[in-house]
């Protein structure tokens, strides 16, 4: 299960240590290589020679070995390490790891650690409930280690743990479901490799004069997941936003910002000729004032302005109509009422593979939420999703996506 795969094992001075022996063992029976670092402390606890033998290699404690003046570099075990593991974590050792005071090599080992790293906190229940742990625990999560919590496998809350390290054999599981997530999303990044998608996002906004504008309240967070989700797959990204206040999602994505409905028609249509998948997101405004005036409206006494409406070009029916066999398009539905047929008679009109339909009678679900809840409409298939956040949806969107273009016919 774990054949070929780096891991660093970091211990710290706590009483669990010697269950860090069992640890070893197990994951050098799961095929592992593994890396022993040690910090002073934890060689009160065990010793190092047994660890050593265990691991078949020398165990990491100082900065230099004392009798040769070997420096042992903490960037190298970086490079050479796939799993960063620190079982048991001490509360101190978890301070410093969350402060980042690097005076020891294991902690040195941490700030120069570019691989997952893991954490097995052992201490007593005061100092494991204590607020200055729990805000370190917290401040190294958002920092993005995982932390295996003590008693994980019983009851797995932030203060009601135990403090207790978790068993070796629970710690082995956490540990290969880390590689199982890792090879899944490493086949995930595969799965669209070069396929060019097209991404409209957000609301438009229509002018009226240079202040005031038609607009709507598309936060833009949907279509913003869904061109990350893409990205994810080794996609190259087009994201044609609506004026939203969002960062650019990472990965492979270029994104063109713009106002209007006619702009965003316009940059559109010229990148859909090479996509293969396009997903139109945005809530488009249906009409714009038939003129725009360059200048401030002014309040007048007794007029009351009117604004006369136009209609906005339909992007992605327009995208439909072009539409040649190697390409997959999707688009969304909100509707109050009739949901399923109003969703499905868009697929038909608007040329679309796939139609995304939200209700705007799920709580949760639609504008200026964070969680939305999706029923998927193809020609033959009718899937519905329970309430997810937005990432999760934007995954399942994707997920659709990919499944639904292995049967359509290679670009070129
Ligand atoms: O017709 P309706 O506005 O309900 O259709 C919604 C779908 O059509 C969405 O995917 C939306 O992004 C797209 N759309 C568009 N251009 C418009 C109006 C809607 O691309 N002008």
């Amino acid at each position: 299960m774990l054949k070929g795969k780096h891991i660093v094992l970091g211990i710290t001075g706590g009483i669990a240590a010697y269950k860090s022996a069992m640890l070893l063992r197990l994951l050098i029976k799961a095929g592992a290589e593994v890396q022993v670092v040690m910090t002073p402390a934890a060689k009160e606890f065990i010793t190092p020679v047994t660890m050593s033998a265990l691991s078949g290699k020398p165990v990491v404690s100082e900065f230099f070995t004392a009798n040769t003046g070997e420096w042992h570099s903490h960037v190298d075990m970086g490079m050479w390490a796939d799993l960063m593991i620190i079982a048991p974590a001490t509360a101190s050792t978890i301070a410093k790891m969350a402060t980042g005071v690097a005076d020891n090599m294991l902690v040195t080992t941490y700030l120069s650690a570019k691989e997952h790293v893991m954490i097995a906190p052992a201490m007593d229940l005061d100092m494991w409930a204590h607020p200055s742990t729990q805000r370190n625990i917290l401040t190294l999560e958002s920092d993005g280690v995982e932390v295996i919590y003590p008693g994980a496998g019983e009851l797995a809350s932030h203060l009601v743990g135990k403090g207790r390290m978790e068993e070796p054999e629970n710690i082995l599981k956490a540990v290969e479901a880390f590689f199982q997530r890792e090879s899944l999303s490493n086949l995930r990044s595969e799965s669209l490799k070069g396929k060019k998608v097209l991404i409209t996002a957000g609301p438009t906004h229509e002018k009226i004069d240079p202040v005031r504008y038609i607009g709507n309240s598309s936060s833009g967070k949907m279509g913003f997941e869904i061109a990350a989700a893409f990205a994810r797959r080794g996609a190259e990204v087009t994201l044609v936003a609506g004026p939203v206040s969002l960062p650019t999602p990472e990965g492979n994505i270029r994104r063109i910002d713009v106002e209007s409905a006619l702009e965003m028609h316009h940059a559109a249509l010229k990148a859909f000729d090479d996509a293969s998948i396009a997903v139109f997101t945005a809530a488009v405004a249906d009409y714009r004032p038939s003129e725009s005036f360059s200048s401030k409206i002014k309040r007048e006494k007794d007029e009351v302005p009117v604004i006369h409406l136009v209609k906005n070009p339909d992007i992605a029916r327009d995208c439909g109509s072009r539409k040649t066999p190697r390409q997959f398009l999707v688009g969304f539905a909100l509707e109050t009422d009739h949901e399923l047929e109003n969703a499905a008679s868009k697929l038909e009109r608007k040329n679309l593979d796939m139609v995304v339909l939200n209700s705007l009678r799920d709580p949760g679900a639609g504008f200026r939420t964070a969680t939305n809840k999706i029923t998927l409409i193809t020609e033959d298939a009718v899937v519905s999703f329970p309430l997810k956040s937005k990432k999760e949806v934007a995954e399942d969107i994707a997920e659709a996506v990919c499944a639904a273009i292995c049967g359509k016919p290679a670009d070129n």
